[in-house]
């Protein structure tokens, strides 16, 4: 059975970041969606608001589940038993530290793959910094994330 992990920070979930779901969903049997809980960074979303938010708008994918993880990807790769780790690749800018971060991971747990997926044209120009920016300022972010969390999003803006 090939479990994998869809690792990220999803903050907030974009719909670029819901189209690897989509299709990386249709390449393995079970994904779980992995959110950092990276309190060193300064988050938008707490790591729950983050993790319910990729449940409500993954519900309609019977393979997929959300999860949050501490501390390394190949311990939580370890821990929920998935060998195979699933990135977006946008442009040659991601791509040096995508190949680091495989790399490192790849020597210290030589189980584990990564496999790159590129993003749709519609979204290679997108990241949740961007939408961040955008919806600071009070800019329309409806062609960048799904209709659902809009909202949410401004509301921590003290908009809306
Ligand atoms: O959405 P992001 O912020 O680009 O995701 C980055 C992520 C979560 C994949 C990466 O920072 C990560 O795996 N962090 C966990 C810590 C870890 O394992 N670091 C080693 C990488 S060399």
């Amino acid at each position: 059975m090939k479990r994998a992990i869809y690792p990220g920070s999803f903050d907030p979930v974009t719909k670029g970041h819901l189209d690897i779901i989509a299709r990386s969903s249709r390449l393995v049997d079970e994904l779980i969606v992995g959110v950092l809980n990276n309190r060193a960074k300064n988050s938008l979303f707490f790591t729950d608001e983050r993790v319910s938010m990729l449940e409500e708008l993954t519900s309609e994918f019977k393979n997929v589940t959300v999860g949050s993880f501490d501390g390394l990807l190949v311990d939580y790769a370890k821990r929920m038993d998935a060998a195979i780790v699933i990135r977006g690749l946008r442009a040659v800018t991601d791509f040096e530290y995508e190949l680091q971060i495989a790399q490192t991971n790849h020597e210290v747990y030589p189980d584990i793959e990564t496999v790159f997926l590129t993003a749709r044209l519609e979204y290679a120009y997108l990241s949740s910094t961007m939408v961040k920016e955008f919806a600071s300022y009070g800019g329309d972010i409806s062609r960048f994330v799904p209709q659902q969390i809009i909202k949410r999003i401004y509301a921590k803006y003290g908009m809306g």
